[in-house]
């Protein structure tokens, strides 16, 4: 496997921090995929398996409308578990303190709470509380500085507020945050007008902070982009719409040329869907 090629041992369900130190070492980043039921956990991990590949599924408390956590939660847990390579299992986008307790309380290995809306002193504690909270539990911890653009399962369209390089050092320094998800210029969901990232921005945070750095938004990204992202420190890069995207593209694909469809295959193509878009993105955060 190419895993043993690297020299390192994957172990199924680890922290954040495991794989950010693995991707540190190989100058890559982590792919962090959205899920919102059992065929997009599947499709995931099997494109992780096949590359041999670490990677973080995550799944954001906006989406738990649609995906309940109490179903979601323990079958992400267990399917990481079972996988033959490390596998995060992530809150992305908590919204409230109780969802990260639930979160930790099912076996999550990274937790982020997104108080990027609130003010900088109280972004500051919330965060110091939910490190409180995911050491106990032996959990990492991403926290967002600056407003990324776009909605994540939300109603709210936000505008982006680009994260300040000397802010994100002092947030850092008082937190000791494990990863940073950083604003400049990326949004969440399809662009509607294709976005110009500042990477002199993403430049000058890597190089103040020296921590791991998160890309939220990458439905849309170019390789180009994601590859300059990387040499610029980032090192888990969330992708979303592309993965619900491709599911339904490949249920409307199956339903509509079967004179029959059935569950069980279209279930399959799901899962298809999900893999392709995922090994997809494997490949590319891996080349870089
Ligand atoms: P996209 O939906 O744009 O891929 O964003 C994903 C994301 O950042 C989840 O937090």
């Amino acid at each position: 496997m190419e895993s043993e090629l690297r020299g390192y041992a994957f172990m199924a369900l680890v922290n954040m921090n495991t794989v950010l130190t693995y991707a540190n070492g190989c100058g890559c980043a982590v792919g962090a995929f959205s899920v919102g039921n059992m065929e997009m956990i599947m499709g995931a991990v099997r494109a992780a398996e096949e590359t041999g590949t670490p990677v973080i599924i995550q799944i954001a408390e906006k989406r738990m409308e649609h995906s309940p956590f109490h179903l979601m939660g323990p079958m992400m847990v267990s399917a990481a578990k079972k996988t033959a390579v490390d596998v995060c299992v992530h809150l992305d986008h908590g919204l409230t303190l109780e969802c990260v307790d639930e979160a930790l309380g099912y076996g999550f290995t990274s937790v982020m709470l997104d108080a990027s809306l609130l003010p900088f002193e109280e972004n500051i504690t919330k965060t110091n509380e939910v490190i409180k909270k995911a050491r106990k539990y032996g959990a990492s911890v991403e926290a967002e500085l600056g407003v990324v653009g776009g909605n994540e399962g939300d109603a709210a369209k936000h505008e982006t507020t680009y994260t300040n390089p000397e802010k994100a050092r002092e947030f850092t320094r008082r937190t000791g945050v494990d990863a940073l998800a950083v604003a400049i210029g990326n949004a969440h969901g399809n662009y509607p007008v294709f976005p110009e990232l500042r990477f002199d921005v993403l430049d000058k945070i890597n190089k103040i902070t020296g921590v791991p750095l998160v890309l939220h938004g990458g439905t849309g990204m170019t390789a180009d982009m994601f590859k300059t992202a990387i040499k610029k420190g980032v090192r888990k890069i969330n992708i979303a719409t592309a993965s619900f995207d491709a599911l339904a593209k490949y249920a409307k694909i199956y339903c509509g040329s079967s004179k029959n469809p059935d569950y069980f295959t279209l279930s399959a193509n799901m899962v298809d869907g999900v893999y392709g878009n995922v090994k997809k993105h494997i490949e590319i955060f891996n080349n870089s």
